[in-house]
């Protein structure tokens, strides 16, 4: 059983640069986690300027389906009825977690300590991800979870669980955020110990709905990640409690990253994006467009619930060769594609130990080296990465997105930089993190 996705295609032409200012959507990881943490909090929890992509929707459905009231206050502003972890009520039918990994991933911590079963579904790309990640902790945990060959749909009968200590072979925040969500609940300590630092937006919100969490790697104000493995532990018996106050969502980085990324990559441009999350796990795009020649300035305009907010001005440099290392890769997962699409129009961009873009919304090292050629851009597929290189203009043509809304970033981006028209086909899955992207894109380069 699976749900499902439109289909549509975008048809560009290349552009001279972009310029202008961008207030980008709502971050996606946020935007779950307080929607996840103010249904199982007591209290009512409001959330503005909440991700409109329809990842965060397919969250705020499931909650629904879980007995949670959650009622539309505006354009991207919620308010969230908590009654508790255990004011969740088993669903009827099955929950769609649709494209969006986090979804099914965080809820399965959730849900492993419920009294009832669930059934969550997802569409045909979730239903190839790897979820034995989380089903072998939460497993161990005492949470009885039924996949097929490690695959959704996913059946959760919640127990009662016991405290682990879990050193997660892959560096993945979702993976994290799951036992953090189970751990939650029986008593003693449960810590998970990560290979390389995640994004930590979970050790971040938790104090703002009364949980405490403890981290190896506390928040140090800098805008540089801490390196190594990293450290998270959280008590259970803790009940979350509705923050007191509305939660403003920043805006999402990776959304960002892709007007830096075409500001990069075309000569003459310069854009300005305001109200981003300066999370330093979020930050590598930065350092690495900064290496490939780009003049980048960040300037920090407040703090949200322990995320600094603020602005990222770049402007196109030079095009210098660079290379991503393994170690770096957790701080630049997501905008691999658009850092790829900014190499190709100009330098070399080596890439490697990022194996787990093979398990993204699509096989995102296959489907960007051969949507990348079809462009006419010269691209190398490696097991773990690959490499690019832009030493000739692209000449544009009909790039496969596979439905994957980070290759239709990259694809446009391309396509703006190549020689002559190009068509990125499967492109309405842009939706699941920015459905705003072909307008801000015609803001941009008008
Ligand atoms: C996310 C974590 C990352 C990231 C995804 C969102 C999150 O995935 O790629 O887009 O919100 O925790 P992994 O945990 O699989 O690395």
């Amino acid at each position: 059983m699976t749900s499902t996705v439109t289909q549509h295609r975008l048809d560009l032409n290349p552009v001279r640069a972009v310029r202008g200012l961008v207030p980008v959507p709502g971050d996606k990881s946020i935007s779950h986690r307080y929607v996840m943490l103010g249904s199982i909090a007591q209290g009512v929890t409001s959330v503005t300027h909440l991700s409109p992509g329809a990842d965060v929707a397919a969250t705020v459905a499931c909650m629904r389906a879980l007995g949670v009231r959650i009622d539309e206050t505006g354009p991207g502003a919620l308010t969230i009825h908590g009654r508790g972890r255990g004011g969740l009520r088993a669903s009827p039918t099955p929950i769609d977690a649709a494209n969006s990994g986090t979804t099914m991933r965080l809820l399965a911590g959730i849900l492993a300590a419920c009294p009832f079963s669930t059934t969550m579904i997802g569409d045909a790309s979730l239903s190839k991800r790897p979820m034995r990640r989380i089903i072998e902790p939460l497993s161990v945990m005492g949470g009885s979870i039924e996949a097929t060959d490690g695959h959704a749909p996913l059946i959760i009968r919640g127990g009662r669980l016991r405290p682990i200590t879990w050193e997660s072979k892959v560096a993945s925040a979702q993976v994290k955020s799951a036992i953090m969500l189970a751990g939650l609940v029986p008593p003693g300590v449960t810590t998970i110990v990560e290979p390389l630092a995640t994004r930590d937006h979970s050790e971040r919100a938790f104090p703002a709905f009364g949980l405490s969490v403890r981290t190896s790697a506390p928040p140090d104000g800098s805008l540089s990640p801490p390196s190594g493995p990293v450290t998270v532990s959280v008590e259970g018996g803790q009940e979350a409690q509705a923050p007191g106050r509305t939660l403003d969502v920043p805006g999402d980085p990776s959304s960002a990253a892709v007007w830096a990324a075409a500001a990069a990559g075309l000569p003459g441009s310069s854009v300005e994006l305001t109200g981003v999350c300066l999370n330093p796990h979020r930050l590598g795009f930065i350092r690495a467009l900064e290496r490939m020649g780009a003049a980048v300035t960040i300037t920090v305009d407040d703090e949200v619930a322990g995320e600094k907010v603020g602005r990222i001005r770049v402007g196109h440099g030079q095009h210098l060769d660079a290379t991503i290392l393994p170690d770096e890769v957790p701080s630049l997962i997501d905008e691999l594609p658009v850092l790829a699409a900014r190499a190709a129009l100009g330098g070399r961009l080596e890439v490697s130990g990022a194996s787990e873009l093979r398990v993204k919304e699509s096989d995102r090292i296959t489907a960007l080296v051969t949507g990348f050629r079809a462009m006419g851009v010269t691209a190398e597929e490696r097991p773990d990465g690959f490499v690019i290189d832009g030493s000739k203009r692209p000449s544009g043509g009909t790039a496969d997105a596979a439905s994957d809304h980070r290759l239709v970033m990259a694809f446009t981006l391309v396509a703006l930089g190549s020689t002559g028209p190009s068509t990125v086909t499967d492109a309405g899955a842009v939706a699941v993190s920015y459905p705003a992207f072909a307008e801000d894109l015609r803001r941009l380069t008008e």
